[in-house]
């Protein structure tokens, strides 16, 4: 029922790069979504993903904003264009979902939120990996108490950068980018997820080189500058009174440390290496978990045969990169006049954590965070189960 009221919430997509491939692979799999137009700053980009993913239009930004058919702008501009984008759809009666960073000014996030409730839009942003079978189980696990109160949380990303994958690269080194706004949102959604809101960070960095060269595609050997700092350390404390700390760096070369730990008084929930390639979060992958009673890592989902893991026996679905599925989420919140899961309110206080990360340093003191917002609610067991039980383990 709800699946039919939310059926052709259509879809006008802006920003037709490098990850819109993954978003529009996922949402074909969607019968609520239809994407009806994507739009970038070349034509030609927009016209060949039209093609390849059968959207009936290509064409400019400015046509997606003026066209009364489209209920939702999908943002996959780059982070200096997202503010703009979003507060564009906004204004012109869409809901909006975004990639990451929600924002690069604190202000414009404000902005956004108030717009979209004075118009009685949804603001969705990614990322929305937490809501992949991995983070779920995650969560599960903590909220069956299998490792008591939470107390603490670990995670370090050590990557050395962009440039050897990304063809245009630059972004991830101007203003809105670095590791901490890259990265920092995968992380610190999946704690908010688990733990919480934060209440108080404290961080320090530093830029190990001021220019870097592209390493890979047509633009290999040209050097980009760096405006932001690419090592990134930071403390946080949670209204729940665990404490973390993590790391986030564009600036090693390998590091055996990646891992996302969750502490409780009762036990140690474990994320081995995130992702070995990126560094980057993802949906799917083991979860390893120890208690006071069990002296040995027990896998979750148990460990079939050759693989880690295995999806047959994991309660959740997405267990495979399925960018988009927050999106989905606010299709159906809309129908069902509920918040999404990977809501504005959400990417704001994540945002507002990572610019006082990126402050703490310059004022030496610890800074507290004025936002908050509620621990999403988990999917549903077996949400759209049906769409991912054939996906393989990783
Ligand atoms: N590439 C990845 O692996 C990856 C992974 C996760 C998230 N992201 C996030 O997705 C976003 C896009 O990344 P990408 O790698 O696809 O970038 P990209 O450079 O490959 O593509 C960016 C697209 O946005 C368009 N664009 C830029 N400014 C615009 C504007 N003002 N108006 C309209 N269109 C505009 C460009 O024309 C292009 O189509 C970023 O926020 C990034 O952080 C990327």
């Amino acid at each position: 029922m709800l699946d039919e009221r939310a059926k052709s919430f259509r879809v006008g997509l802006i920003g037709c790069g490098r990850i819109s491939d993954i978003y529009l692979k996922t949402l074909a799999k969607f019968h609520e979504i239809d994407v009806v137009a994507c739009a970038s700053l070349d034509i030609e980009e927009s016209q060949a993903k039209a093609v390849k993913y059968g959207i009936p239009k290509a064409c400019l930004p400015d046509e997606i904003f003026a066209d009364a058919e489209i209920d939702c702008v999908l943002n996959l501009t780059v982070p200096a264009a997202h503010a703009d984008v979003s507060l564009r759809a906004l204004k012109a009666g869409k809901h909006v979902y975004s990639e990451k960073p929600f924002v690069t000014d604190f202000a414009d996030g404000a902005r956004i939120l108030d717009v979209a409730a004075s118009k009685g839009l949804l603001v969705g942003n990614a990322p929305d990996t937490f809501l992949g079978g991995r983070w779920q189980t995650v969560r599960s696990l903590i909220d069956e108490g299998v490792i008591g109160k939470p107390t603490g949380v670990f995670a370090h990303v050590g990557t050395h950068g962009t440039e050897r994958h990304h063809p245009n690269p630059d972004f991830y080194y101007a203003r809105g980018g670095g590791p901490l706004l890259d990265l920092g949102p995968y992380y610190l959604t999946a704690m908010v997820f688990c733990l919480g809101p934060i209440s108080r960070v404290a961080g320090m960095s530093r830029r190990t080189f001021d220019r870097r060269m592209i390493e890979n595609g047509p633009r290999n050997g040209q050097w980009m500058p760096v405006d932001v700092d690419t090592h990134s350390l930071s403390l946080l404390e949670f209204d729940s009174g665990a404490i973390g700390d993590m790391t986030m760096s564009f600036d090693v070369w390998d590091s055996e440390a990646p891992r996302f730990e969750i502490y409780g008084e009762d036990g140690t929930i474990c994320i081995p290496d995130p992702d070995p390639v990126h560094g980057a979060n993802v949906f799917q992958g083991d979860v390893l978990y120890r208690t006071r009673e069990t002296a040995r890592w027990t896998h979750q989902p148990r460990p079939v045969g050759r693989d880690a893991w295995q999806v047959a026996n994991n309660r959740h679905g997405f267990n495979e990169d399925s960018r988009g599925l927050g999106l989905l989420d606010l299709a159906l919140a809309v129908s069902e006049g509920r918040e999404p899961r990977a809501s504005g309110a959400l990417a704001y206080h994540v945002f507002e954590v990572m610019a006082a990360i990126e402050k703490a340093p310059r004022e030496g003191i610890y800074q507290s965070i004025t936002s908050r917002c509620d621990r999403p609610e988990p999917l549903p067991l077996n949400f759209k189960k049906d769409l991912t039980e054939t996906s393989h383990a990783c």
